[in-house]
């Protein structure tokens, strides 16, 4: 291990511990530009980001953040070329079967929150098994967002609530927030502090639309499978200049 690796696994000195964020979210934007401008085809830049998300999981563990989330296909991806998406179901696949041994030496908790039930039964079972494995593990706690859109999770909550309420299983005036939390796809899972978003774009695009209600948003512009230790690093130090009011004065 070089000198360089050594410092980076650490937690760097300019970081407070007792400040990190417990659960950083991430939009990893830009691997087609990124492709692109290497004169490569897309998909290769989806390749590329699996690199990055592998490193950033990774990071996450050395550094003492408690759990990662990625957005890595939404509701609305399905309108990429058809070729583009079965490479990137593949590549899911594929991705989920190498690194599962490792997940589970490492003792990552892998976890998938989305409308799940419309992804290639293959990879459903892929999935299903890769949870199974690590359920247990009291590791960092790793979710992927997977056919995820966020108005759809909200509207599939209040139809299991509408549900229960018809069945005379809940009282209208028995909802609230936390009944609301238990019935999204997210229920456990405690909201991010902290959401990183790659190559610029400002928005929120569907993602964790409830949870995010008062998660600090860090945009860079540097494209995803470029976000390396030292882009995150700067991630933290600016969320730790932040003050979290939530709310108050
Ligand atoms: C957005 O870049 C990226 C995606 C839609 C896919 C992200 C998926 C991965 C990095 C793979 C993750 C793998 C696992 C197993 C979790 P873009 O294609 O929109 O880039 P562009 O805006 O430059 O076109």
């Amino acid at each position: 291990m070089t000198v360089q690796e050594t410092k980076l696994q650490d937690l760097p000195i300019d970081l407070k511990r007792e400040l990190l964020p417990k659960h950083v979210a991430v939009i990893m934007d830009g691997n087609g530009r990124w492709a692109k401008r290497q004169g490569l085809p897309r998909i290769m830049g989806h390749k590329a980001g699996v690199d990055a998300l592998k490193d950033l999981l990774r990071c996450c563990k050395d550094w003492g953040i408690q759990a990662l989330t990625a957005y890595a296909f939404s509701t609305e991806n399905w309108k990429r070329p058809q070729e583009e998406v079965d490479f990137l179901m593949t590549l899911f696949q594929r991705v989920l079967r190498q690194e599962l041994r490792e997940m589970v030496e490492e003792n990552v908790q892998i976890q998938f929150v989305g409308n799940l039930q419309a992804l290639p039964r293959s990879l459903q079972r892929e999935i299903s098994r890769s949870m199974e494995e690590t359920r247990n593990n009291p590791g960092i706690r790793f979710t992927v967002a997977t056919n995820y859109g966020g108005r759809q999770e909200i509207i599939q909550a209040c139809r299991a609530i509408a549900e229960k309420v018809q069945q005379g299983l809940l009282q209208p005036h028995e909802i609230n927030e936390q009944v609301f939390e238990s019935h999204l796809y997210t229920a456990g899972i405690a909201d991010p502090d902290l959401l990183i978003r790659t190559s610029g774009e400002m928005r929120l695009s569907n993602f964790l639309l409830w949870q995010m209600a008062y998660g600090e948003m860090y945009i860079t512009e540097t494209l995803w499978p470029d976000f390396d230790r030292t882009e995150f690093h700067r991630a933290l130090c600016a969320y730790q200049r932040r003050e979290r009011r939530f709310g108050k004065v």
